[in-house]
């Protein structure tokens, strides 16, 4: 596409001009397709004046901090500090069971570990990096600043997305968003243009606080977190198998924190219960439940039932959105 490589080139030299020959840039990693284009495309453009981190909250899916650093290492060459943050998290958010609570709770920590960050590489560099880079699409530019005469508004927001200008204004770092003018399908043609692995640029959105709005109530009780990311990890690889990955937009599993009474080899058991969500969208702002055949669901259900341990029932979610929410928190 010439007119995206285009896009690239004037992107790169623009990072080229803001960014001057003694700056250095940040940028915080979280897995996701915008802000590892985001991050490559300044790379491109500063190299190793770049300093990227991924910050494990503990409330990341299966083996994710392993698959997605071994990602920015081998193929896409991205030099990626992980911070491990679990305990920090998971300590701020044990006993907390409201939705929102928990989002602001997990968008502060974040703020908190990524300014030690910053403080850490402004001793080792002898200055602190200046510019923060952030892979702000164009629909979010809409949405958090409303043209003149749209009739939305900032108040629109049902749920408090924190990674859109979720960093306090005293942290006073100029911003470089690469992306800003551009929509999903056109970033997934970016990254394709910078060798950027389709599986990775076809991976479902995953929201910012992560399992926290999937592990309904206290994410620590129970070993909440483990179980449903085996779950999780168990419908995600059928759903591969089948071949249908690509055309549901999200899939996920949640965590619910009612015991239900089952029988398994013989005995009765009193555990958890997994609900299923799978939904295809355009946007994410409606969306409609995925109709997967029956055959499918049954193995699904059995499988995670004989793998994971304390679970001992699944439904499925048969609600579009609206009248629900994508995610269940
Ligand atoms: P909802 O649940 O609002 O989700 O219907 C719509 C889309 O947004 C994602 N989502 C979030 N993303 N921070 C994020 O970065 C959040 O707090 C958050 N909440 C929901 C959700 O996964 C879906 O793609």
């Amino acid at each position: 596409d010439w007119k995206l490589q285009d896009v690239l080139t004037e992107q790169i030299e623009l990072v080229k001009s803001m960014v001057g020959p003694d700056d250095y840039a940040i940028c915080a990693l979280s897995g996701g397709v915008d802000s590892t284009v985001a991050a490559t495309i300044v790379h491109r453009a500063i190299g190793d004046r770049l300093f990227c981190c991924f910050v494990d909250n503990g409330l990341m899916r299966y083996k994710e901090q392993e698959r997605v650093m071994e990602t920015f290492k081998s193929d896409l060459h991205l030099p990626v500090t992980c911070v491990d943050a679990t305990e920090q998290f998971l300590g701020k958010l044990k006993g907390v069971s409201d939705p929102e609570k928990k989002r602001k709770i997990i968008g502060a920590e974040f703020i908190a570990v990524f300014d030690e960050f910053s403080t850490k590489l402004e001793k080792q560099l002898g200055k602190r990096p200046a510019f923060l880079v952030q892979g702000t699409l164009y629909p979010d530019v809409i949405e958090s600043c409303p043209p003149p005469g749209s009739g939305k508004s900032h108040s629109h927001t049902i749920k408090s997305h924190h990674n859109v200008g979720g960093l306090p204004a005293e942290m006073k770092l100029k911003l470089v968003e690469p992306l800003k003018w551009l929509f999903k399908d056109e970033v997934r043609k970016l990254g394709e243009l910078l060798d950027v692995p389709s599986y990775f640029l076809k991976r479902h959105p995953f929201p910012g606080p992560g399992l926290a709005v999937r592990v309904m109530g206290d994410v620590t009780l129970d070993n909440a977190l483990d179980t449903l990311r085996l779950a999780d990890e168990i419908f995600i690889n059928c759903i591969k198998e089948a071949g249908l990955y690509d055309e549901i937009w999200q899939a996920f599993a949640v965590y619910l924190p009612v015991k239900t009474v089952g029988v398994q080899g013989d005995k009765r058991t009193h555990s958890h219960a997994i609900a299923l969500r799978a939904i295809t969208s355009q946007d994410g702002m409606t969306a409609d439940w995925y109709h997967f055949n029956t055959k499918f669901l049954a193995e699904v259900s059995s499988k995670i039932c004989n793998t994971v341990r304390g679970i001992n029932r699944v439904v499925y979610d048969i609600t579009s959105k609206p009248p629900a929410t994508v995610e269940w928190e």
